[in-house]
Parts: structure tokens; sequence; C-alpha cells
């Protein structure tokens, strides 16, 4: 039992991890002869000290990562594979300590105590201000939060994509839709269908770059403004991606109102995030890590379909279907006008 609390506890462990992917070991490991390498090569390869990586290289060892294959030959395990850069899980830039926003972020966890008593971000007590305050501020943190956030969206994107509703769809505003990757997916397998992405004006300004990359340029464009303020209106659908986790009830309530009042009563409202213990692909322990995440990062919070179905309401929308996007527990709630 102790030994159960210890692993769950020691923070040792989940900061091998951070370091062994900050160094680039995961990736270097890969790339010698056969994905062999021994100690003292990745060292060199990695600026490091041959004894003190032996010794990390060892824990990860018995973490399962990594499995000596012969005496000073470490390769990379199934699970160790996942840490590489090139993975499509993009675990590596979660944990990468060179990345600004990443750095911040694992910062901020320390203070978690403060959420719990507040109720606000912890985010604020580690930094001065909150976190959309401090990427207003600081241009690196903003482009690395916004690169983070394309991480996520290039994977949920292709998911969004694959659903099947955008036959019937002509035109998609994505809300708080970040530098535009997201839409530029939906929109390069969805050859008919015209997109704006709305979010804040530096971020927007990001977007063309994205939209060029995909090839979806003369159908996509951005507008720099808060979703806090009414939206372009009339489009087919309005599109929330991991918006409304970010924002307690008062405010989430707001965004999906002006969501609403821009699709007017033909349009639809979809919402992509969490949604807590959803029967049948239930991802309780990633929804309440993320519940926590949305708590110290923004004082968020990740809700469960009852919560989305109440927030509708107030919003003057009808929550009319859940479909699941997968076992991490990401879900597309697709809302209605009330009439
Ligand atoms: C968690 S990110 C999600 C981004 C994107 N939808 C995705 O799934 O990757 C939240 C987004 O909300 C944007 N945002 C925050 N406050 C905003 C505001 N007042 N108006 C518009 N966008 C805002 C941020 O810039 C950021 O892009």
């Amino acid at each position: 039992m102790v030994r159960r609390l210890a692993e769950m506890s020691n923070l040792y462990t989940p900061w091998s991890l951070r370091t062994a992917v900050t160094l680039g070991l995961p990736d270097l490991i890969a790339e010698g002869p056969e994905g062999v390498l021994g100690v003292e090569e990745l060292a060199k390869r990695s600026g490091t000290d041959t004894d003190a990586l032996r010794r990390l290289t060892r824990h990860l060892a018995n973490l399962g990562l990594f499995e000596e294959v012969r005496p000073d030959g470490l390769r990379l395990t199934e699970l160790g594979e996942a840490l590489r850069s090139t993975h499509p899980a993009r675990m590596a830039h979660f944990l990468d300590q060179n990345d600004a926003f990443i750095r911040s972020n694992d910062a901020v966890i320390p203070a978690m105590a403060d959420s719990i008593r507040t109720g606000a971000a912890a985010w604020g007590s580690v930094f001065g201000k909150d976190l959309w305050g401090s990427l207003a501020a600081d241009p690196e943190l903003s482009a690395s939060f916004d690169r983070t956030m394309s991480q996520h969206a290039d994977i949920l994107g292709r998911r969004l994509a694959g659903i099947g509703e955008w036959s019937s769809v002509g035109s998609v505003v994505d809300v708080g839709g970040g530098s535009g990757q997201l839409l530029a997916n939906i929109l390069r397998e969805h050859g008919h269908l015209k997109g704006t992405v709305v979010d804040l004006p530096d971020t927007v300004a990001r977007a063309a770059a994205i939209f060029d990359a995909a090839g979806v340029s003369d159908r996509a464009e951005g507008v720099g403004r808060s979703f806090f303020e009414p939206l372009p209106a009339g489009a087919d659908v309005y599109l929330l991606v991991h918006v409304l986790h970010n924002w307690p009830t008062g405010e989430a309530a707001k965004i999906l109102r002006n969501c609403a009042e821009a699709a007017g009563g033909s349009g639809k409202v979809f919402v992509v995030d969490q949604v807590i213990a959803l029967e049948g692909h239930a991802a309780p322990f990633i929804s309440t890590q993320r519940d926590l995440c949305m708590l110290a990062m923004v004082g968020g919070q990740e809700r469960t379909a009852e919560e989305f179905e109440a927030l509708g309401e107030e919003a003057g929308l009808r929550l009319v279907q859940v479909t699941s996007l997968g076992p991490d527990g990401n879900s597309l709630l697709e809302f209605e006008s009330r009439g």
C-alpha cells in the first residue's frame, strides 16, 4: 500500500519522463544503429554526463520505457516509442521543458492547493495574472501556447473531419479555434465547405500560414475578435472545441449564447470537450485529471453530459446528440436552437 502511494506521489518518475524527452533521448536511441545505442554514445549525442545519464536510463528501464538489449545497449520498448517526437500521440510535445508554455503549465501544478482553497486558477497565484493575460504579455509564450493547441487540434480535427456530418453543411465558424489548424483539417477533407476561425487577434494572425499549408486559403478566413462579442452570423455550424472547459459556468453560457444567436433558428452548435463518465466510452481517469488541469490552469472545468445540457438550456439550445470521439473522453455534443 505504502509502495503504491509512493509510486503515485513521487515526482521523480513523471520528471524522469520529462527529462528524457527534454534531452531528446527517445529520438536519439531510435536513431542509433538498428534502434540501439549505448549509454556512452547517448551521453555524447545528448551532451549529458555518462554516469548521471546511466542512472536516469536505469529508472526509465524500470518504468518499462527502455530495455537493455546487450550490455550497454539501450532500445526503446513499445511504450518508449510513444515518447518519440514523431509519434502520432504527440506525448513528447506535452512533456518537453524546452517549450515555454509546457514549462509554465507544469510550474502551476505545485500551487494546486491555492486552486482548491479558492476555486480559482492557480496560474494567477504563480504568475500574477491569468493565463490569457500572460499570453497577451509574452509573444514567445503565446506562440508556444498556440503550437500546443495546434497539436491537440490536429489530432481532433482529423477525427472530427471523419464523422460524416459535413456533407449537409455549407459553412462553419470555429469559435476560439486558435490558429486554425482544426478548421484547416476539416476543410481539407471536405472540399465544398467554407470556414471562418474566430480567436484573439494575435492568434488568428497565425492562421493564414496554416490555411496556406493545408491548401484551403480560398475557403477559409480568420476573424480576430473576442467570443464575448457578437460572432459572424448566419453560418450552418458553430464549433467550440476545447473552449467551454476553459470557463466557469457564467462565461461558458455566455460564449454558447453568442454562438446560438449567430447561428439563428436553423444553425447548429457543435461542442467538443471531455465529457465526464460518458456511458460506453467512459474515460473517468482522464476526465478527472483534465478537470484538475482546467481548474489550476484557467479556473475552468470538465462537465458531464447533463451539465452540458443545462448550459445549452441557459443559452437557448437543445442538446440533441452526444458522440464519443475516442477513448480519451473527447465527445462531440450537437446542439440546435430551441426555437
Ligand atoms: C484551449 S484553446 C482551444 C483552441 C482550439 N479550439 C483547439 O481545440 O485547439 C482556447 C482558445 O480560446 C481562445 N480564447 C481565449 N479567450 C478568448 C476570447 N475572449 N475570445 C476569443 N478567443 C479566446 C484562445 O486564444 C485559444 O485559442
